[in-house]
């Protein structure tokens, strides 16, 4: 493929302190060169892609999605998944093993990572299940797993009720470095809720979902990982509380890292009407302190990084009553957008909003896969491009995810995924994005 230079967008690389106007080569899937101001490189053969008023960043990193391949692919395929992800600007995603069946053996991984390497279009990461068949009785074979390729360990979808194999789990992390990443809900307490247990559930007559729920087996984890000294990840936190206990055990030392979502960042429980399916999701949409207490995490790296839960289902899945439809909102599209909501409001950095999607989350995924989440030259050529001003109305319509289930549809949101590459190939643009194939005698050289 031709080299491709990205001229004079603000680049903003904050795993190593970089905002700035410049400009960066890509040649054989790498980044090969980097300049800042007018400079350019000392080749000529390269297409350019003008970025002008334009971010240029670390392709964002999702450490949590679900592609629901194999077994459910009415709702997604791998296919489907990572052009949506491309669309959002993910170069690297996690994907969940809540699929049927279930990534809980070696085969299953060789097969998601056999479809992605061949009708995908980002690098997919698949993640393996804790327990076998995700029933939460015996742990899944987890060195296989690892040998098999998986970044993580999880049930989600479901918590691990069952504290001793919760327990063995995070003794085999210890050994194996990769983290047991848990869906926190002591569903026990409440044995099937539909929203956040407060006065719009009391309104609306739905059965809630308390936080204390939450609490309950995030602490339970908390307190596992630092009697067995296990690398627990927190999916999806949704509550102050939660932050709270994580933030004491940082303190003290606990291995631990989280996630939040965009949605739990920027949507409460007072988008739940009684007939918005779209807004019915696990863990549910909270309060608006709690969005305080999460911003308030991310700032402090409480909270490591944002991962989407991208969970797509099918029209006809989310069409009906609120209390059959099942739990999820369709995220990758949306997830640059609503977060930039955040930046706009004064209420987050931007270099701390593009630190949680790239530096960051490559931090827990490690280097196996190369130098993931860095502008740096030499790491693989994963880059996104957005305008953080563009405003722009979400129509599922456009989606390249088949889940058009998100409370987002017709809003409008102001910040826009423009192009990313993925490994040095262009896998997304927008169409007001031209990338010019000129001469090189043409390129006009100002050094
Ligand atoms: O809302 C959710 N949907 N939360 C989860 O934990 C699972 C996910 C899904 O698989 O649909």
């Amino acid at each position: 493929m031709k080299a491709l230079l990205i001229s004079g967008g603000r680049i903003i690389d904050p795993g190593r302190g970089v905002d700035e106007v410049g400009s960066l080569l890509i040649s054989g899937g790498k980044i090969s060169w980097l300049g800042n101001g007018q400079a350019m490189p000392s080749r000529s053969d390269y297409a350019v892609l003008p970025a002008q008023g334009l971010a240029v960043c670390p392709g964002f990193i999702d450490l949590h999605c679900h592609l629901r391949e194999p077994g459910f692919e009415e709702k997604e395929t791998i296919a489907s998944g990572t052009r949506a992800a491309a669309r959002g600007g993910f170069t690297t995603i996690c994907c969940m093993p809540n699929t049927n069946p279930p990534l809980d053996n070696p085969a299953t991984i060789e097969y998601v990572r056999s479809k992605a390497a061949t009708e995908g279009v980002v690098r997919v990461l698949p993640i393996g299940c804790i327990s076998k068949g995700r029933e939460g009785k015996e742990l899944a074979p987890m060195s296989e797993l690892v040998a098999a390729g998986v970044m993580g360990f999880s049930d989600d979808g479901s918590p691990v009720l069952n504290s001793p194999l919760m327990r063995q789990a995070l003794e085999a992390s210890r050994a194996l470095g990769l983290p047991i990443i848990d869906h926190c809900e002591d569903t026990t307490l409440f044995g099937g809720g539909y929203m956040n247990e407060g006065i719009v559930s009391a309104r609306l007559g739905l059965k809630g979902m308390p936080a204390a729920a939450e609490w309950l087996m995030v602490f339970r984890d908390l307190a596992l990982a630092q009697l067995v000294g296990g690398w627990v990840h927190i999916a999806h936190v949704s509550t102050a509380g939660a932050v709270d206990f994580i933030r004491h055990s940082k303190e003290i030392g606990v291995r631990v890292t989280a996630e939040v979502t965009p949605h739990h960042l920027t949507l409460t429980e007072a988008m739940v009407t009684g007939d918005n399916t779209a807004a019915k999701v696990s863990p549910p949409l909270r309060t608006e302190r709690d969005i305080q207490a999460l911003i308030q995490g991310l700032k402090d790296n409480v909270i490591d990084v944002i991962a989407t839960d991208h969970a797509p289902h099918s029209e006809a899945d989310k069409r009906g009553e609120f209390s059959q439809a099942p739990f999820g909102i369709s995220g990758f599209e949306t997830a640059l957008g609503s977060l930039m909501g955040l930046v706009h409001s004064g209420q987050l950095s931007l270099a701390t909003l593009i630190a949680k999607l790239t530096c960051q989350p490559a931090r827990i995924i490690g280097d196996k896969y190369g130098k993931l989440g860095t502008l740096a030259v030499g790491a693989p050529a994963d880059i996104t491009i957005f305008d953080p001003a563009r405003d722009w109305v979400v129509d599922t319509g456009a989606f390249a995810s088949k889940g058009k289930n998100t409370p987002l549809a017709g809003s409008v949101l102001k910040g826009r995924v423009m192009a990313t590459i993925s490994r040095g190939e262009l896998v997304y643009q927008d169409e007001s994005i031209k990338v010019e194939e000129k001469e090189p005698e043409k390129v006009k050289r100002r050094v």
